[in-house]
């Protein structure tokens, strides 16, 4: 076979990388769709109220600026200019198999994640299902209540039930799947959002969670809070797990990233903002201690919902806003093995969709099982399976993921700023902060978040 023949066999996404596109609009919502999630729904309103209420708001928008938004922006470089996959592209855009490798890690590390945080989603939808049939407020020992679900078989059940919905949706591709999801499901919750956020600011005491979550304290602002805060904008804004680089693979060229990289900021960071009137007034309204982490969502707002006038109907609704967080982002999630392996395998997206959704289930099948102990022995060094998984993908995987993007669209890539179209000092900044301020700081958080450094 001559050399012609061969490349003419090759399929479109080999030599000219992806084909399919998602409509300008489409792209922002389903980027914002991937960055808002259950991080903002329980981790970042918990965080701000312990580490300075609106102090630590401002040290959060710092972070988005100085290190989030270039390393947003360059990962949406990278997947455009190399339109293929967190591995596919950096070797496309290199020349060098050697960068491929490290976004092979991110590509596992999006696996991974979604192997865990689906069986989160999974416990949403149950309690939406819950709140919905009036079945949540029969006892109020809530704790209890959850204790035993997730030490129960449902939470395998729901989990299947996110994946085959997460995985029906990227099989359909990315304007008719994951863009048309997107621009459904975002616009209804953040409808919701406003309604649940007028209910929870007008009942009586409100005021006193408002001002937990908002009241500015510098005193609380020590230096491992700026790390928590440069973490989670990492994670919040779905950085250093191949996410925003895949989507980036299907965007339009005339579309302009600089404006899509500070309208998926702006939004990730309202919706946080949302979540946290929320979350906080309904909680204090009711004389309930905001809880950290799953018990923040599934013991402290049922509780505070329970004592509330209609308290199933707005506690299911406010179960449907996570869910539609949650499910979004797993679609992001899955898209980064299904463009990988569309890639490189060529497979078909359905086939590389079944069999991603099929193996995710499988190994998320040992962290449902292990948070609340279903099966026993999952456990190693007081951490459950699950708690490993999270740890190392939150911890590890995604500092050196974002890293790795940072030095290369920093040093290694020449022609970064033809394709992000940024001139001037517009350029100048973007450069600065990928070359000396975001990985400085992405060190420190990676060696905060591993033990390491201890403040
Ligand atoms: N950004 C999502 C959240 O805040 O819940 C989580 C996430 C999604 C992290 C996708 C990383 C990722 F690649």
């Amino acid at each position: 076979m001559n050399q012609h023949s061969q490349q003419l066999e090759k399929p479109p996404e080999l030599e000219r990388g992806t084909t399919e596109r998602f409509s300008s609009k489409g792209f922002i919502v389903a980027a914002i769709g991937s960055a808002v999630g259950l991080g903002n729904m329980w981790k970042f309103p918990y965080i701000t109220g312990e580490n300075g209420g609106a102090a630590f708001f401002l040290v959060f928008i710092i972070c988005l600026l100085l290190v989030g938004l270039p390393v947003l922006m360059a990962e949406l470089t990278v997947g455009r200019g190399g339109r293929g996959s967190a591995s596919g592209s950096l070797v496309r855009l290199s020349g060098k198999p050697f960068w491929g490798r490290f976004g092979f890690i991110t590509i596992v590390g999006a696996f991974a994640i979604l192997s865990f945080y689906s069986v989160v989603a999974g416990w949403t939808i149950h309690y939406a299902v819950l709140s919905f049939s009036g079945q949540l407020f029969h006892d109020a020992d809530y704790a209890a209540r959850f204790g035993e679900f997730i030490g129960g078989w449902w939470p395998v059940l729901w989990q299947a039930i996110v994946m085959l919905l997460t995985g029906f949706v990227v099989a359909k591709g990315i304007a008719s799947g994951i863009e048309r999801f997107n621009k459904i499901l975002i616009p209804a919750m953040v409808v919701l959002l406003v309604v649940l956020m007028i209910r929870g600011v007008t009942l009586e005491g409100a005021s006193e969670g408002v001002a937990f979550f908002l009241r500015p304290d510098f005193s609380s602002l020590t230096p491992q809070a700026f790390l928590i805060a440069l973490g989670h904008a990492f994670f919040s804004l779905s950085l250093g797990m191949g996410t925003m680089l895949t989507y980036g693979a299907y965007v339009d060229r005339r579309q302009s990233l600089g404006a899509a990289t500070f309208a998926i900021g702006l939004g990730d960071l309202l919706y946080a903002l949302l979540a946290g009137l929320i979350i906080f007034p309904t909680t204090f309204a009711f004389g309930i201690a905001p809880d950290q982490g799953p018990g923040l969502l599934f013991v402290a707002l049922p509780a505070a919902f329970d004592a509330m006038p209609l308290g199933s109907l707005f506690a299911g609704l406010f179960f449907v806003i996570v869910a539609i967080a949650a499910v979004t982002s797993a679609v992001s999630l899955l898209e980064v093995p299904v463009t990988y392996l569309i890639e490189r395998k060529r497979w078909s997206r359905v086939k590389a969709a079944t069999i991603v959704t099929i193996s995710c289930l499988a190994v998320g099948f040992p962290s449902a099982v292990s948070v609340g102990g279903t099966l026993p022995g999952l456990e190693w060094q007081g951490k459950t399976f699950f708690d490993w998984v999270d740890f190392i993908t939150s911890n590890i995987v995604l500092p050196v993921g974002g890293l790795v993007v940072t030095l290369f669209v920093g040093y290694a890539w020449k022609r970064a700023a033809d394709e992000a179209g940024l001139t001037g000092w517009w350029l100048r900044i973007w450069l600065a902060a990928l070359r000396y301020v975001a990985p400085i700081l992405i060190v420190l958080i990676f060696l905060h978040s591993s033990g390491l450094l201890k403040l």
